[in-house]
């Protein structure tokens, strides 16, 4: 299996992604802005070849580019696991007839509004929703669903542009806020916890899935400096109170047609226990989410991606031992890191339910927390019981603080 790799070396996810790859058999060839000496040496020491191009996402110069590179002969498959890179991929498969998402069937997973009309007419539930551009339609919209609402673009990323919205006098401040976004999705507010359920596919079965909590909810999470926001893979997804969740995304993944690689999904659990899908990704989630994965199983989930695809099975034994928690950290202050607190005593505590501590080192600049949802660095605790990773979890996120100056 010959298989074209976009951008294998950014995110930081990707070298593991191409490593697996390569151990499952593949021949990996990368495409990429990046010369093939700056790739980090993991994915140097997977790619028997890399296409450099000066512009990525100049989609039509980088088809041509690589229409006529040798290096693309004999490729089966196309792959991208990186947000900005789907439709560029899709693109690539047309031009080479290679099989996988094509770019209509990409564009549900890149445009919330498509999305959520497919879902719709696949009867699955969704927060009511209309897109609007002018000004008067968003107000139209918000008048049709109600108040509070939540305004966001229709292909965003990273809760940019994303609000929410409890009156008229608020939508006023919201729409000069949202000028410099084309199209906006105009959403009921959910209210509710939220969740991701994030699978593995191969040939059209689900091979592997995850459900991941998000504490508190994204929204607050990027809206509050002091939060330390944490991600918890649960160990027993297949507990009731998520069980309306993962059908719904089963219901998704066959209403979309997808059949092999990552899904990244996210959706609300209604206080009356009800599931309501909110966005679904052809790709893995990011902020090294796979990681947790890993953790909470003791696998190794890049590599099993990469086996889904190439032989449409998971051979590695998947244990589920572990709710695994990532807790993410924001410095107080601006410049560089001064110092870190609390560590010490959380390691002597509980050092052995945490695999794993990626913080910031001491003189590094801090961290812009709105551009980076990994901020100054995260750890991961992880227990056998929910509730005892939960509390570790709050007590870490308490006592753990990093101080820039
Ligand atoms: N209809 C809704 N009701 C309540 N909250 C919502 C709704 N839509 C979005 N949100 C909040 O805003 C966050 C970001 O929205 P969404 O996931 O659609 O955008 P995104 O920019 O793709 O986010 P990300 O890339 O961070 O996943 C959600 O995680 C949720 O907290
Ligand atoms: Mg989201």
């Amino acid at each position: 299996m010959r298989i074209l790799f976009i951008s294998p070396g950014y995110p930081s996810e990707m070298p593991f992604f191409c490593r697996g790859l390569a151990a499952v058999g593949a021949d990996v060839v990368g495409l990429g802005d990046q010369p093939a000496g700056a790739l980090p040496e993991m994915t140097r020491n997977a790619l028997s070849d890399h296409l450099q191009v000066g512009n990525l996402w100049d989609e039509e110069a980088t088809v041509e580019a690589v229409r006529a590179w040798p290096g693309a002969r004999g490729i089966d498959r196309v792959e991208c696991l990186w947000e900005p890179g789907m439709l560029l991929a899709a693109r690539l498969r047309e031009a080479l007839g290679v099989p996988g998402l094509t770019y209509a069937q990409t564009l549900p997973f890149r445009d919330k509004e498509i999305m959520k009309r497919v879902l719709d007419d696949a009867g699955l539930r969704t927060p009511r929703h209309r897109s609007a551009r002018a000004e008067s339609e968003v107000r139209a919209a918000a008048e049709e669903i109600g108040y509070p609402l939540i305004v966001k673009p229709i292909a965003g990323a990273g809760s940019a542009d994303t609000h929410r919205v409890d009156d008229p006098a608020d939508l006023e401040r919201v729409l000069k806020l949202t000028r410099h976004v084309p199209e906006v999705s105009v959403e009921e507010f959910i209210d509710g916890e939220e969740f991701t359920f994030d699978t593995i596919c191969g040939r059209g079965e689900v091979l592997y899935h995850n459900v991941t909590w998000y504490r508190p909810r994204p929204l607050i999470a990027r809206t509050h400096e002091w939060v330390s926001p944490q991600m918890v893979s649960i160990k027993h997804p297949a507990q009731p109170d998520l069980q309306t969740g993962v059908e719904l995304g089963l219901g998704v993944l066959k209403a979309l047609g997808y059949t092999d690689g990552f899904t990244h999904m996210e959706w609300f659990r209604k206080p009356d226990g009800e599931a309501v899908f909110g966005e679904i990704g052809a790709r893995p989630p990011g902020a090294r989410s796979v990681d947790l994965m890993n953790f909470a199983c003791d696998f190794d989930a890049f590599t099993a991606w990469a086996e889904a695809i190439c032989h449409g099975r998971i051979s590695q034994p998947i244990e589920r031992r572990w709710n695994a928690s990532q807790i993410v950290k924001r410095a107080h202050g601006e410049g560089h890191i001064q110092r870190i607190e609390g560590l010490a005593g959380i390691m002597a505590r509980y050092g052995q339910w945490i695999p794993s501590v990626e913080l910031l080192p001491v003189g590094a600049p801090r961290r812009n927390w709105k551009a980076t949802l990994l901020s100054d660095g995260w750890l991961i605790v992880r227990h056998p019981h929910l509730d005892r990773c939960l509390e570790m979890a709050d007590e870490i996120a308490a006592e753990l603080q990093i101080y820039a100056g």
